[in-house]
């Protein structure tokens, strides 16, 4: 590919930009996201060795900053570590979280929404037929195959499994399937907004993503454990620990943190740093929307499903290191000690672990050794065909580093994001990117798909269902709807439309 084909396509796009941030100001939603760099999700992911880099000092000065109370901490801390201890592996991800179509369409019962809050995890089985999605999964083989002349991208290279493939018109489809737009709609009103707050849990916005075709074998790029949206911005960004308040704040207060609070989360800021695969926007649910029959050992997602245990340990988890020594007091020389005795509070060094700016938040044995990752975190149960998961944000999770299988595990990424100012003004950079064929704005940047042949556009998208979601047709605003709501959608429809 020259560099005299992307000029044009570039030119168009600072003209765009330019445009849209005089529009932006004037309607306001925020201005244009600047592109990122080009490249594949492995950007997102570093191999941390033990000797992890350090951040620079003033994250020493942000630990004293947050901490008020150090004494109320330590209780926390002491706190977490004994429910850790406690955490069973009877791990009811099987009973928990397996709902059929049927189930979300009737409403779920306390008990399943109990469990799924708990785990923070989610299968809905029969919403999509197999047939769609297994139509959909050779439709994208053929768009790879008749594109690859122009280079289709996919990590890793020689036996890609991860492919950078936004715009195909099988992801259109399946993004746009009035079934997963009804199971999103339902998913986003399991959280909750106080009174009065500029978001509509029940409008779905459409936040495109990649998608995974990996045939069997082990892969040499794995996504260890992990969490989305963001590292040490967790803690860096005022607006984004304040969803964290409870936890931060010391005591026993960190068992009242409400994981499904959506109000302060509209003031986080998860992407600092600009970086590529960040997830910038509030995207309640990550999630994806299987292509084959995949069991547990054939490369499907494993999760640590005790979301507000884990969250509370990962929060905390900076402001205490090992004490001098206490290495010497574990039966084993390399085991880390778990006992609470052996560590101290650290308020002095700007250790972060597993948090690197522009990467995710990652999490391993030697950096989060009281997750114990290997019992506790554990794969989702089998999936088929069309079968729809959806993790929550915050929670921890990998995809198995093998594939034992005979087939392809493979998914298509569809998150549930609801609309909210900053959402909106994604999903009219998103749909300028679209309209183009570049990737989408979080995601690193380029040419992406502009030459292909067959992409997805917008002029083949006739529900009025699906155009509102892509943000091509104006939202409704629903009659029992509070101020705060009405208000977004009639300033969210006034900016686009
Ligand atoms: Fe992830």
């Amino acid at each position: 590919m020259s560099r005299p084909r992307l000029r044009p396509h570039m030119q168009s796009l600072i003209r765009c930009y330019a445009t849209a941030s005089a529009n932006a100001s004037a309607q306001g939603l925020r201005g244009p996201r600047r592109p990122k760099k080009e490249g594949t999700i492995a950007d997102v992911f570093t191999l941390l060795t033990s000797e992890e880099p350090l951040l620079p000092e003033r994250f020493a000065a942000l630990k004293k900053e947050i901490v008020t109370d150090p004494q109320a901490l330590v209780h926390s801390w002491h706190g977490v570590l004994k429910e850790l201890e406690n955490a069973e592996q009877e791990i009811q991800v099987e009973k928990s979280t397996n709902v059929s179509f049927a189930d979300i369409q009737n409403g779920l019962s306390e008990e399943q929404l109990k469990e799924i809050k708990r785990a923070g995890v989610i299968v809905v089985r029969g919403g999509v037929s197999a047939e769609e999605a297994l139509s959909w999964k050779q439709s994208i083989r053929e768009y790879i195959q008749v594109n690859s002349k122009h280079g289709v991208k996919g990590v890793p290279p020689d036996r890609p499994a991860f492919y950078e493939i936004y715009n195909s018109p099988a992801q259109i489809q399946a993004r746009t399937h009035p079934a997963v737009i009804e199971t999103q709609k339902y998913l986003l009103t399991l959280w909750k907004a106080s009174s009065g707050t500029p978001i509509s849990m029940r409008t779905p916005v459409s936040y495109f993503d990649r998608l995974r075709i990996r045939p069997p074998g082990p892969s040499v790029f794995t996504l260890g454990p992990h969490i989305d949206g963001g590292s040490v911005e967790r803690w860096e960004d005022p607006g984004f620990r304040k969803c964290f308040r409870k936890i931060l704040d010391g005591g026993d207060k960190w068992t009242e943190h409400d994981p499904f609070d959506a109000t302060p989360r509209l003031n986080a800021n998860r992407d600092l740093y600009n970086a590529p695969n960040q997830c910038s926007i509030f995207r309640p649910w990550q999630g994806w929307t299987s292509l084959s029959s995949t069991r547990a050992g054939e490369g499907t997602l494993r999760v640590l499903p005790f979301l507000n245990l884990s969250t509370a340990y990962v929060m905390l988890r900076p402001f205490f290191r090992l004490r001098d020594g206490a290495y010497g007091t574990s039966v084993s020389s390399t085991a880390v000690p778990l006992d609470a005795g052996a560590w101290e509070l650290d308020l002095d060094s700007p250790a972060f672990p597993g948090s690197l700016p522009r990467k995710a938040q990652q999490m391993r044995p030697e950096t989060h050794p009281h997750l114990r990752l290997d019992k506790l975190v554990v794969s989702i149960p089998n999936v088929e065909p069309g079968d729809q998961v959806y993790w929550h944000c915050d929670l921890i999770h990998a995809v198995e580093a093998e594939h034992n299988g005979a087939g392809d595990s493979s998914v298509l990424y569809i998150p549930a994001v609801p609309l909210t100012q900053d959402n909106a003004a994604y999903l009219r950079d998103q749909l300028q990117n679209f309209e183009a064929g570049i990737p989408p704005p979080d995601f690193p940047g380029g040419i992406g798909e502009a030459h292909f042949t067959h992409r997805g556009t917008s002029a083949s998208i006739n529900s009025v269902a699906a155009r509102r979601i892509l943000g091509l047709e104006p939202f409704d605003v629903p009659p029992d709807a509070d101020e705060g709501e009405k208000d977004l959608i009639q300033s969210v429809n006034a900016a686009l439309f």
